[in-house]
């Protein structure tokens, strides 16, 4: 072990997110030569396990090509038998570990139940292993550069981060009477995503856009998550859930804020998440007289079937929101929000619709109006990004119709596969980049949007669910009522 070591102790490390994830993102980036030399993994679990069982079960999940590079990659991965909750058993795990070194850099990965968040925290300050020595702004021992011989210690925490705002806060509380914020990495593993982050450079590396950015020339922003999957095996957690919690108060809201927000001064971590803090406190929430107009509501038909799921259950597997956001910039301008499971395909998107053009100069009908542009950014699948311009017809007069300026990764970077989420958070938080993770603030003020949602649906004239049949793209009357078209 030399003082330029660096760890990655994956703690329930037996469990689904390390075997489906973690595990295939750290062998991928370690196939194109991204992960530091001298980093290890250590698997942390229960489970009577030796090194050689948990690689093997971990192999279970690796694409079969590179056998030659498994093998190299997997003498870095150890394991440790331990209860992730007792403070004794992670002391003795982190003595073996990091044999005697208090230089060790470490970043502790929770793939745990959340339930056992709390808990697992307190363990991991009893036996030592969130002491960070590096400082606020330490740096990182990757670079080996800065002033400091001490090792860092950083936590990741999965989502959902608390069931509600308060659980959350609580959350927040616990984590921060034991470490630090800028050693806390929350995951929503839609930052992660490459085409979420070419957002940002796309609003803020080009000039052409930030102008029309705004009330003025924007008539109303559109987010669609659609799964085609269904809950499946996860019934007993989504079923206290629901898509409201599952993916509004996350996913989608961040989105959100990243199409909303202000320039950032700087890409640095909090500059990023105070701009993307401004734009969510901004969000104007319905009232319960007006939630009615503002919501629906849709749950599949067969989700009672589902296993874990509560007989006569309400919990939504579909939503569809609109939402305002009270500034100069958006003043006026509808946000749609909609996500749901058993929907015909899988497809997650944007749409900005822009104002159609002021005054009709072409020969036409006088009533109809030229639709405006409408910019689509494809995160997945197909990723891209397309716009919508009028154009003659060629040879008809002065006919019109909607043409499309394409951006396709697939084309326009052949030969480059998009990765995985999961590659670019685990490299970052081992960096110390903490720009793709959620603050705690975010996090608190996402709750304060989704809760009172999610209270209203339990008070008398809240918007029931209505059921549709999976395969098809949610309730039929989500156009009528907030005024989106269902594609
Ligand atoms: C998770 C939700 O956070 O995101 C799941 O808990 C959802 O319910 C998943 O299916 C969607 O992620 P992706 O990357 O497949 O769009």
């Amino acid at each position: 072990m030399t003082d330029t070591d660096t760890i990655i102790a994956i703690l329930g490390a037996t469990g689904n997110l390390t075997r489906t994830k973690l595990m295939p993102a750290l062998f991928s980036l370690y196939r194109k030569g991204r992960l530091p030399d001298g980093l290890r993994i250590v698997g942390i679990a229960r489970d009577p396990l030796d090194a050689q069982a948990f690689r093997d079960l971990m192999q279970a999940d690796i694409p079969p090509e590179g056998p030659e590079q498994w093998a190299a990659f997997s003498s870095r991965i150890g394991y440790v038998q331990a209860d992730v909750t007792s403070g004794e058993d992670l002391e003795r795990a982190w003595r073996t570990i990091a044999d005697g070194s208090s230089a060790v850099n470490c970043l502790c990965y929770l793939a745990l139940p959340p339930v056992v968040y709390s808990e697992t925290i307190t363990a991991l300050s009893q036996a030592g292993m969130a002491d960070d020595h590096a400082g606020a702004s330490g740096p990182s021992r990757l670079d080996a550069s800065g002033p400091s011989h001490q090792g860092w210690r950083r936590i990741v925490v999965e989502k959902p981060f608390g069931s509600d705002g308060h659980t959350a806060k609580r959350l927040n509380e616990h984590i921060h009477s034991m470490l630090r914020e800028d050693q806390v990495y929350r995951v929503d593993h839609y930052l992660g995503k490459e085409t979420v982050q070419n957002l940002l450079v796309f609003r803020f590396a080009n000039s052409i856009f930030e102008p029309v950015w705004n009330r003025n020339y924007i008539d109303r922003v559109e987010i669609s998550v659609d799964e085609d999957v269904l809950v499946g095996d996860r019934g007993e957690y989504y079923d206290h859930a629901g898509v409201l919690k599952d993916m509004f108060q996350s996913h989608l809201l961040q989105l959100l804020a990243l199409v909303a927000m202000d320039p950032p001064h700087a890409f640095t971590a909090d500059a990023l998440r105070n701009e993307k803090v401004r734009a969510l406190s901004a969000v104007r929430l319905p009232s319960l007289r007006e939630i009615g107009d503002h919501l629906v509501i849709g749950q599949y038909q067969g989700y009672h079937s589902e296993p874990g799921v509560a007989p006569g259950s309400q919990t939504p597997t579909y939503a569809a929101l609109r939402l305002f956001i009270d500034n100069w910039r958006w003043q006026g301008v509808p946000f749609y929000l909609r996500s749901g499971k058993g929907m015909a395909d899988k497809n997650t998107e944007m749409t900005v619709s822009f104002r159609s053009p002021p005054h009709m100069l072409f020969p036409g009908d006088a009533d109809s109006n030229i639709p405006g542009n409408r910019l689509v950014i494809r995160i997945q699948p197909l990723e891209g990004i397309h716009l919508e311009l009028q154009s003659k017809v060629p040879d008809a007069g002065l006919e019109m119709r909607p043409v499309s300026f394409d951006f396709s990764y697939d084309e326009d970077f052949t030969g480059i596969d998009i990765p995985d989420a999961y590659e670019r958070l685990l490299l970052d938080a081992v960096a110390g980049d903490a720009s793709l993770f959620t603050r705690s603030d975010e996090i608190e003020l996402a709750w304060s949007i989704i809760d009172p949602i999610v209270q209203r649906l339990d008070l008398p004239g809240a918007p029931t669910p209505y059921r549709y049949l999976p395969g098809m793209n949610g309730p039929p009357d989500v156009e009528r009522l907030l005024g989106i078209t269902v594609q």
